[in-house]
């Protein structure tokens, strides 16, 4: 099995990045191959100017194109996802996540916009025809200390992290399951 995880801040230390960094040692611990991506892997210039003959686009869609599953983390920004996030998901082909499975997970500095990934980030994702998209993650920064080395989270927040992963997973399996008997 093959993940990207798509690291959606703009800033580096970031508490959302720290959540795949955790999401793919823990994937990993299973057996998955994890690759990740973060906004910093492009120019900012190709992003802000739809530069669609990007090496560094043409590389993920590539590296998407072989995923069985993504998790995509973002910052909630004005109670949305961040704007750099879109400037990626703007440039990949409308089919870019047909057939995959996808977790949301994104972290805010309030739980009044915890829906932000349902009501912004979800149809996107939809848009994109990803084939099944999983509850996501919200975490309050409150949630994550250290960020910028080895991230602890809190009680509550490991738990559901592992249970989303868990489910991730089996969903990932699932899809396998149904590829092989389609053959
Ligand atoms: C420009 C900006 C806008 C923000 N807007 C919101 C917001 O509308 N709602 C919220 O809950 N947090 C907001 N925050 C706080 C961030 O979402 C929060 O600190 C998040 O954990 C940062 O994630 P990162 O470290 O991965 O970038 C904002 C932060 C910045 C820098």
């Amino acid at each position: 099995m093959r993940v990207i995880t798509l690291a959606g801040s703009p800033r580096f230390p970031s508490r959302s990045t720290a959540l795949l960094t955790v999401s793919q040692h823990r994937l990993e611990q299973r057996g998955v191959e994890v690759i990740p991506w973060n906004l910093h892997n492009f120019r900012p210039e190709d992003l802000l100017y739809a530069r669609f003959d990007s090496p560094a686009l043409l590389a993920l869609k590539e590296d998407l194109a072989g995923a069985d599953g993504v998790i995509v983390a973002t910052p909630i920004y004005k109670a949305s996802f961040s704007g750099a996030l879109k400037t990626l998901l703007d440039l990949l082909p409308e089919r870019a996540l047909e057939h995959k499975v996808v977790l949301p997970l994104a972290t805010g500095g309030t739980v009044a916009h915890m829906l932000a990934v349902d009501y912004a980030l979800k149809p996107v994702l939809s848009a994109l025809k990803a084939q099944e998209i999983l509850h996501g993650v919200f975490a309050d920064d409150s949630q994550i200390a250290h960020y910028d080395r080895q991230p602890e989270l809190s009680d509550l927040l490991n738990t559901r992290l592992n249970d989303a992963l868990a489910t991730f997973y089996y969903a990932l399996q699932q899809r396998e399951v149904r590829l092989a008997q389609a053959v």
